[in-house]
């Protein structure tokens, strides 16, 4: 595959939701944006005769081949963005998946199983606050309930959302039979780092996800007046907030480990006003499960302390928490193999994780020469884009004949 024929297709779809002067790209899950993303992978997988699908989770599926047999090869990603975020987290894998299919056809490869491109909904959690939320309602990883009563910042649900775009919410939860169909998953990425960089490698092999969570620290006080409350009568709920923040970076240095509040919430939000609540967002991440867990108990600690001193009070809330993810089966060995390419860890999280519980499961990640993701700068050259969908063909070829 030229740089040129991969960059055709990712063109595509690059002005879909891109905003503002630093490029960055919002494409929250069921929002107007996404049905537009959603819409582009449809057609494009119309005109290349697949069978789409839309799951009872909203999860998009491309078919070459029968999906009602049993062993398909999977591969994809997610359509859906963190707030500016980069344009190649998510994308990069079902621009790749489709090209991959092209190539097979290209090949002559005759599969003997189904081959599919999947998207899966909410990846990111951005919108509801739950990561992996397609690929966790379809494997029986999050209760489909909850999920319905989860709310976007604005206050509307995931159902509103859903019932929007047209999907019956009484049909959300798991779906066993499609799982049980899938015989490997393998999704490509962009790399969130660059060790591939540094290894001057345009591919990678993962091993292993880092165990993760996301938790809410939810702050109270006592609102007042920012001109005339004495200094020694307050009860700032900002002040264990700052303090929790910078008791996160130290504590995640302490343990080598990753730890950060990147969004919070203050109300009244008031310039002239000491605030009344707030809440913070801690993401964690650690190696192990162990050190995850001492992380985070850490961190509440210090910063229930902290309140006590505050006179305000805190409570901290799990909002999703994932375990360790290892990609040891017989997916990730041949891939490793086949491709002959370094085998390195991620801190990020990815449906691959969440399908590796049920399915023989792999990821490939592209080389990301800025390392930074989750931010307009994410970056892959459509020459490492090119080598990732011979790659991936390369695999999927092995494993459908
Ligand atoms: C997903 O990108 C995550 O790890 O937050
Ligand atoms: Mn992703
Ligand atoms: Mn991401």
């Amino acid at each position: 595959m030229s740089a040129e024929r991969f960059a055709a297709l990712w063109e595509s779809l690059s002005p879909v939701g891109r905003v503002g002067e630093d490029g960055g790209y919002v494409r929250h899950s069921w929002t107007d944006t996404d049905l537009v993303c959603r819409e582009w992978f449809i057609e494009e997988a119309l005109d290349r005769d697949l069978e789409v699908e839309i799951d009872r989770n909203g999860n998009l599926w491309a078919w070459w081949g029968e999906p009602e047999q049993e062993g398909a090869i999977v591969t994809g990603s997610h359509l859906d963005s963190v707030p500016h975020g980069g344009a190649y987290d998510g994308p990069l894998g079902v621009v790749s998946g489709l090209l991959a299919i092209d190539r097979l056809r290209e090949r002559g490869v005759k599969p003997v199983r189904p081959v599919a491109v999947a998207v899966f909904t909410e990846e990111e959690g951005a919108r509801f606050g739950v990561p992996c939320l397609g690929s966790r309602l379809m494997t029986g990883a999050f209760d489909p309930a909850k999920a319905l009563r989860l709310r976007d910042r604005e206050g509307a649900s995931l159902a509103d959302a859903i019932g929007r775009a047209g999907l019956d919410p009484d049909r959300l939860g798991p779906d066993p039979e499609r799982l049980a169909r899938i015989g490997a998953f393998v999704e490509l990425h962009v790399e969130q780092g660059r060790a591939l960089d540094h290894l001057n490698a345009p591919i990678g092999v993962a091993s292993a996800i880092w165990p993760h969570g996301r938790y809410r620290f939810d702050f109270t006080g006592e609102g007042n007046h920012a001109g005339t409350t004495r200094m020694s009568d307050r009860h700032d709920p900002m002040l264990t907030l700052a303090y929790t923040v910078l008791a996160t970076d130290e504590v995640a240095r302490i343990h080598g480990a990753h730890a950060t509040v990147g969004r919070v919430d203050v109300a009244p939000n008031a310039t002239n006003a000491i605030a009344a609540r707030a809440s913070a967002w801690l993401d964690a991440r650690a190696a192990d499960g162990e050190t995850l867990q001492k992380l985070v108990e850490s961190i509440h600690h210090r910063s229930e302390e902290r309140a006590r001193r505050d006179g305000t009070h805190v409570t901290m809330t799990a909002e999703s928490v994932t375990g360790e993810v290892g990609f040891a089966g017989d997916v990730s060995r041949l891939a490793a193999l086949e491709l002959q390419a370094p085998v390195l860890p991620t801190g990020a999280g990815h449906d691959a994780g969440v399908l590796s519980a049920h399915v023989d499961t792999a990821m490939l990640f592209v080389r990301n020469p800025t390392g930074i993701s989750h931010a307009p700068q994410e970056s892959a050259s459509d020459a490492d884009c090119a080598v990732g969908v011979e790659k991936l063909t390369d695999l999927l070829a092995r494993l459908c004949q």
